[in-house]
């Protein structure tokens, strides 16, 4: 269902999903070697092994039946062990739900995330509102298995299932003068309880931003779901950004809008604590958090007794693919 249309994209851009699939590997097939090591090999998903007790989120029929024809990005995805699923939907950060690692497991049951709209903005030709539904229409989910970094110091192993957020952004024509893209989280204060109060902790919407070319890099994902499911509300359904060698703060949750603009645009963490979170956010062992190291990680699970404390890499490991986005910066200045 289209909510409101300005400027409306040729019904020939939006090609149905089985023949956007097949024209995909087409394309794959005529591609140089390079695009097919990012591309990859598909492999089933396997069924996972869920905690029986561990709650299920299915999501809407129009997005189970994409889940369902998703297939693995070998190349893409990491062949370290994810996390088990009950810790990736119970330990999280989403300050929308309060600051406590359980506070989203625990809030974000009732969020309402069907129906779901986003608005394409700024520097883009065709610029409009769209049901959920109709912009994923003709995107086909693939699971990518990515480690996920936070600046607190611990990380894990996510099976996510999305789509690269360039593909997106190619449709909608941006302009010459697109620079950066920035993302808002829906503001909703009323199912939203951190939003609220006298002592809210962050500037609300929380927003976030990438550079046009991190944006348009193969290895971004804008992530419907996990383990094979619709995304729970507590990791960011409907509809999340994912940048595997950035800090998890980038990784912005439950987006509503979506806009290309000239110049970098103001970011949640950034803007609350300048000298310790930058725009970059890079992942990066070499420069400290001002109150912590960052040279390593608590990799979970993770136990009093089994802390499985592992060393940082850097660009979480996504050097040989991401580094040449930096070349030539001080990566101290531009943290
Ligand atoms: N997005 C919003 N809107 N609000 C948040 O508080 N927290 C960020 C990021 N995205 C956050 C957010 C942080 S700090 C991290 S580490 C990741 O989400 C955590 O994602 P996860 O809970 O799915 O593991």
């Amino acid at each position: 269902m289209l909510i409101k249309k300005p400027d409306p994209i040729k019904a020939s851009e939006i090609t149905p999903e089985p023949i956007y699939r097949n024209r995909r590997l087409f394309m794959q097939g005529l591609a140089g070697s390079a695009a097919l090591a990012l591309s990859g090999g598909a492999a089933a998903i396997p069924a996972y092994d869920l905690d029986a007790d561990a709650p299920r989120y299915p999501g809407p029929d129009w997005l189970q039946s994409k889940l369902r024809a998703g297939a693995r990005n070998e190349a893409l995805s990491t062949a370290e062990k994810p996390a088990p699923y009950v810790n990736v939907i119970t330990h999280n950060n989403f300050y929308e739900f309060g600051t406590g690692k359980q506070d989203p497991s625990r809030k974000a049951q009732n969020f309402k995330t069907d129906p779901w709209s986003v608005e394409i903005a700024g520097e883009v030709d065709k610029p409009g509102t769209y049901a959920l539904e109709d912009l994923l229409q003709p995107h086909g989910i693939e699971e990518r298995i990515y480690r996920l970094r936070c600046v607190e110091a611990w990380s894990m192993v996510i099976p996510w299932m999305g789509f690269p957020l360039g593909d997106l952004l190619k449709r909608f024509g941006p302009t010459s003068r697109a620079k950066y893209v920035a993302f808002t989280t829906l503001l909703d204060p009323e199912q939203m309880p951190g939003q609220g109060g006298f002592f809210s902790t962050l500037d609300w919407p929380y927003v976030e931003g990438l550079r046009m070319d991190e944006a348009m890099h193969p290895l971004t994902l804008l992530a419907v779901g996990l383990y094979g499911n619709a995304l729970p509300p507590q990791n960011g359904a409907p509809f999340r950004l994912v940048v595997p060698w950035k800090y998890g703060f980038k990784s912005i949750k439950s987006i509503v809008r979506i806009e290309l603009t000239e110049s970098m645009p103001v970011t949640t963490w950034n803007q609350t604590a300048p000298n310790e979170y930058g725009f970059y956010a890079n992942v990066n062992p070499e420069v400290d958090h001002p109150r912590w190291s960052q040279a390593t990680e608590r990799r979970l699970p993770s136990s009093l007794f089994s802390p499985n404390i592992i060393d940082t890499k850097p660009f979480n490991g996504y050097g040989d693919q991401v580094a040449s986005l930096y070349s030539g910066m001080d990566l101290r200045k531009w943290f």
